[in-house]
């Protein structure tokens, strides 16, 4: 299993050029399940959970071809059955971005209850409750899902809670749906927009993408399209944390400022200084950041997906700091590792109590989710010493080539197998 080795203390300095979101990438793939057309996009980022989404289309006889630049051509002309294994799913909770498209395409569907990373408990019975309304019947049998519908019609649906990915699951399966679908406390993520901007492309009639209700009008077919996929804000967002946490200095290309307002709200307010343009984001940190509260929302609040990175921050910073985290339960095991480094953390609930502490000591530290290990590199980062942050194969899944942007913007680290 790979490891990362980090020497710390070295200050991040340069510029490197952020990927495409992974969080677009995933559902925009699924997307091209409701065309017989060409979907192609631009800007994909290369990642393992890009890879495991393209077995699972390829598995359900999507062709798939990619480009040397970061392009890749998807077309379902036909599909075989449409089933979405447990092997596959287990290993990317995103999977579930198949069941919508698929029972609007081939009217059935059987996909496993997915896995994906372990922050809580987190169910699906949104889409399928979504679905549901659409007209699909659905039962849960083996740890399978299994919808079923001639056609599915447009609902009213109401989603009890803010959830981005049955928000675009049933957009996208609204898209084919016999009449209007109007999705209210529909998720604001804009990654959403993007998929709905993509649909758009392909002929779809949406309303509403980026607000709390999107109504969707059913067409009868889908087109091809090419769509670039937008910027990773949390990417974005995790090397600016790492920046700030070493006191360093870094421009980010190809980025967009506009869709992390709260994440650059919060790294101003431990002191660094920002700058932003046309696609760059530049920081610079001098001397020891201020600790800063945190409460976890859906967007346009803190984006959970941050929370760890942002510790990582607060236990190196002056002053106490209180994290709140209101999405996911148990997505704190990050402290307990970032404790190993000498980190002051208290856990109460869904709150982290974190003392910020002078310096951080390198120590053996182990991931445990995606985001968490991000957190522990950045800590790694900012502390005196060696650290290895073990178990890195979860980062693989949401950072492109994390440790070489890192050595390009100077720090001391490397993997090893
Ligand atoms: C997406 C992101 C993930 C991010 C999360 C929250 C992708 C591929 N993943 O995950 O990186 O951390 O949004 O911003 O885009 N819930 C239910 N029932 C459901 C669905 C969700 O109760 O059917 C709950 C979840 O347990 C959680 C909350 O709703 O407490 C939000 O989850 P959700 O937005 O669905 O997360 P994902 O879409 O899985």
């Amino acid at each position: 299993m790979d490891k990362l080795i980090v020497q710390g203390g070295a200050p991040l300095l340069g510029e490197i050029r952020v990927s495409g979101a992974k969080n677009a990438a995933l559902p925009l793939m699924c997307a091209a399940l409701l065309t017989r057309e060409q979907l192609t996009l631009s800007n994909v980022p290369h990642l393992k959970d890009v890879s495991t989404m393209l077995r699972l289309l390829a598995q359900l006889g999507v062709e798939v071809s990619l480009d040397d630049r970061l392009g890749l051509s998807l077309q379902a002309e036909r599909l075989s059955e449409p089933l979405a294994p447990y092997d596959l799913v287990k290993t990317m909770r995103a999977s579930i971005l198949v069941l919508g498209p698929l029972v609007a395409r081939c009217g059935e569907a059987r996909v496993s209850l997915p896995g994906g990373c372990a922050i809580g408990s987190r169910p699906v019975d949104l889409h399928i409750k979504g679905l549901e309304a659409l007209g699909a019947e659905i039962s849960v049998e083996q740890g399978y899902i299994a919808a079923r519908a001639k056609r599915l019609e447009g609902a009213r649906v109401v989603m009890d809670l803010v959830t981005v990915t049955a928000t675009e699951n049933l957009m996208m399966a609204a898209c084919l749906a016999q009449g209007t679908t109007v999705l209210e406390n529909a998720a604001r993520e804009p990654e959403v927009v993007d998929l709905a901007q993509c649909l758009l492309a392909m002929g779809a009639r949406i309303g509403g993408a980026g607000t709390d209700v999107i109504t969707i009008e059913g067409v009868a077919q889908l087109r091809g399209a090419t769509h670039r996929i937008m910027p990773d804000r949390i990417e974005t967002g995790t090397f600016l944390a790492a920046a700030a946490a070493t006191g360093g200095r870094v421009t980010l290309q190809g980025t967009d400022a506009g869709i992390l307002d709260a994440v650059l709200e919060k790294l101003r307010e431990t002191g660094a200084e920002l700058q932003t343009g046309s696609g760059t984001i530049s920081l610079a940190m001098r001397g020891r950041p201020k600790g800063v509260n945190v409460r976890t929302a859906p967007y346009p609040g803190f984006p959970t997906d941050m929370q760890a990175q942002l510790m990582a921050l607060d236990a190196i910073a002056e002053g106490t700091a209180v994290i709140t985290e209101t999405i996911f339960e148990n997505r704190f095991m990050h402290a307990l590792e970032m404790q190993r480094l000498g980190a002051d953390i208290e856990i109460s609930g869904n709150a982290a109590i974190v003392r910020g502490v002078g310096k951080l000591q390198g120590a053996t530290v182990m991931a445990t989710d995606l985001r968490a290990s991000a957190s522990l590199v950045i800590a790694g980062l900012a502390a005196e010493g060696e650290t290895t942050v073990d178990r890195i194969y979860h980062l693989d899944r949401g950072y492109e080539c994390i440790e070489e942007k890192l050595a390009q913007l100077g720090a001391r680290i490397r993997r090893v197998h």
